[in-house]
């Protein structure tokens, strides 16, 4: 049995009860967050790309938990200049950690991050598959809908996938739909969308248009889904 805790936006926890990881700690200056940082009690910290809104508080959560964090090469090298234990990877590489499998997919999108001096790029952004007690989680990060959706469902069959709504930065509702025809996920759970006003949408939009074959739940930050 794995445990799905959805922290908002596109951050979650998941638990198979012995190993915890989270993916894009963005908690604090978040809104809509219902845990504090120093609350997060983890194995793994997952980072899909450099943006504020899923670096996050990573790199503290990484730093106070003694945890590795896992992302594409570039941030990987950021964080640990940070002073945190990494593990690089990037797109298309997989790696057994002790807590499950972690596979890097493409995400079309961004990675920079603004500071006083400029901005850093931070290389490619990425996905992630999560391989966890025999399960396999699909983190789409910030993307644009892109057909290799569909090589993802193939080559990892989807037990939950969780994809971005919101729009203006990422897909909306309408290409997330098509994302789901692409990667025929057994369950979807939507994200990345009512952080800001800028990313506004009803969920339900989403979900009541979802095929039948398809299981899906809008979760509230705090919220959990056993699988
Ligand atoms: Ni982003
Ligand atoms: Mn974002």
């Amino acid at each position: 049995m794995l445990k799905l805790t959805y922290h908002s936006h596109s951050c979650f926890s998941l638990s198979d009860g012995d190993k915890n990881i989270i993916i894009d700690p963005f908690l604090t200056d978040n809104p809509l967050a219902e845990i504090k940082r120093e609350e997060v009690k983890v194995d793994a910290v997952l980072l899909t790309h450099g943006h504020g809104d899923h670096l996050g508080d990573g790199i503290d959560i990484a730093k106070a938990n003694d945890a590795l964090i896992i992302a594409p090469f570039e941030l990987a090298t950021y964080c640990e200049g940070k002073g945190a234990k990494v593990h690089a990877m990037h797109i298309g590489g997989s790696y057994d950690f002790p807590f499950g499998r972690v596979t890097l997919t493409i995400a079309h999108h961004g990675s920079g991050l603004p500071t006083e001096n400029g901005i850093i790029y931070l290389g490619s952004p990425c996905g992630f598959v999560v391989r966890m007690d025999n399960k396999n989680i699909y983190h789409a990060g910030d993307t644009g809908l892109f057909y290799d959706m569909k090589l993802i469902g193939e080559l990892y069959p989807l037990d939950l996938a969780l994809l971005p709504i919101g729009g203006n930065f990422t897909m909306g509702i309408m290409e997330a739909l098509k994302a789901v025809e692409l990667l025929s996920p057994k369950a979807v759970i939507p994200m990345h969308y009512n952080t800001f006003d800028v990313i506004e949408q009803n969920p339900e939009d989403f979900t009541s248009r979802l095929p039948s074959s398809v299981s899906s739940k809008i979760l509230k930050p705090g919220e959990n889904y056993e699988f």
